[in-house]
């Protein structure tokens, strides 16, 4: 019998077609609700999701029939990992596939946060000309503090390197030697927030990153920080950003993620301030990311389901 597939959140369709092509049953229904989705998913084999679709153990026993589950991205904070084990479901992500596409975002926040171009485009198509009032500061000699020097945080370190930043990194998993081979001077979390002009944030979201950026660590900041994070939104506390930003103590600051996605206008910590920038979670966003997660979620997937060993993390 043929095997059915559920793709729940925007993909690319070049996935999809692989799995056409395999003989699988394909059907795409974008946002579900969680209701929606325990209603739909019974006779499903597998299904490939991004980070709107959140994997519950009710969404899983529902799914009586499901075996694998794709995940279009790295993160799987969003789905209960344990609850999947237990019930034999394969989770198959994919950490590397838009590795770069998050640390070109990074980069994009930080320099567009650092010259303020977002409020000055804006200002500009509202028949402004202040050239004053958006300022901005250099990077050349700054320090650029990394919480998480994995994958994006060791490529972001590398890039912003080219703008002569001194980094350094916070990281309780690397060792000296490979901080040193990325020239990432590594420091407790303490230094890290006393001494970097800039922190930009690269952690997953575990039991130990959830909150660990709050008031008492924005107090040990340098007066005038600025702090980037296309993470997990969890890992920083947005009210205390916002306090922060307010009070003058965050000079700048550009957020991609948020505790509460999606977010709208009802749930936006940041409305009104004028001292950050703001993106709807698209750090994963390019072409060529989107192809990737979407063709290497369709083949862990495939494998899964085939009985074949698969590539994870
Ligand atoms: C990821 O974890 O891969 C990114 O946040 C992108 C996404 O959630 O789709």
């Amino acid at each position: 019998m043929t095997m059915k597939i559920l793709v729940t959140d925007d993909v690319s369709p070049k996935g999809v077609e692989l799995l056409k092509s395999q003989g699988f049953e394909v059907d795409v229904t974008p946002n579900l609700s969680e209701e929606e989705f325990i209603k739909v998913i019974p006779p499903y084999d597998a299904f490939i999701m991004r980070s709107l679709t959140k994997v519950t153990a009710a969404g899983m026993d529902a799914g009586k029939k499901l075996k694998a589950l794709g995940r279009a991205g790295a993160g799987v904070d969003h789905i209960d990992i344990k609850a999947a084990t237990e019930r034999g479901i394969v989770v198959c992500n994919t950490p590397d596939s838009n590795t770069m596409a998050a640390t070109e975002h990074t980069c994009a926040m930080l320099l567009a946060t650092t010259r303020h171009i977002p409020q000055a485009h804006n200002s500009l198509m509202s028949g402004e000309w202040n050239r004053k009032k958006y300022t901005g500061v250099q990077l050349q000699n700054k320090t650029l503090g990394i919480i998480g020097v994995g994958r994006i945080g060791s490529r972001v370190a590398k890039r912003m390197q080219a703008f002569e930043m001194r980094t350094i990194g916070y990281d309780p998993y690397i060792s000296k030697e490979r901080a040193r081979q990325l020239g990432v001077e590594l420091v407790d979390l303490d230094t890290l927030l006393k001494e970097s002009d800039f922190i930009t944030l690269h952690t997953p979201l575990t039991q130990e990153t959830r909150g660990m950026i709050g008031p008492n660590e924005f107090a040990k900041m340098k007066e005038g920080v600025r702090v980037v994070n296309v993470a997990r939104g969890p890992v920083l506390d947005v009210e205390a950003l916002a306090e922060n930003i307010k009070s003058g103590h965050v000079a700048d600051a550009a957020v991609d993620v948020f505790p509460n996605e999606p977010v709208t206008l009802d749930n936006n910590p940041f409305l009104g301030l004028d001292r950050i920038i703001i993106t709807p979670h698209m750090g994963a966003n390019t072409e060529e990311a989107q192809l990737a997660v979407s063709i290497d979620a369709a083949q862990g997937v495939i494998d899964a389901l085939n009985g074949q060993p698969v590539a994870t993390a």
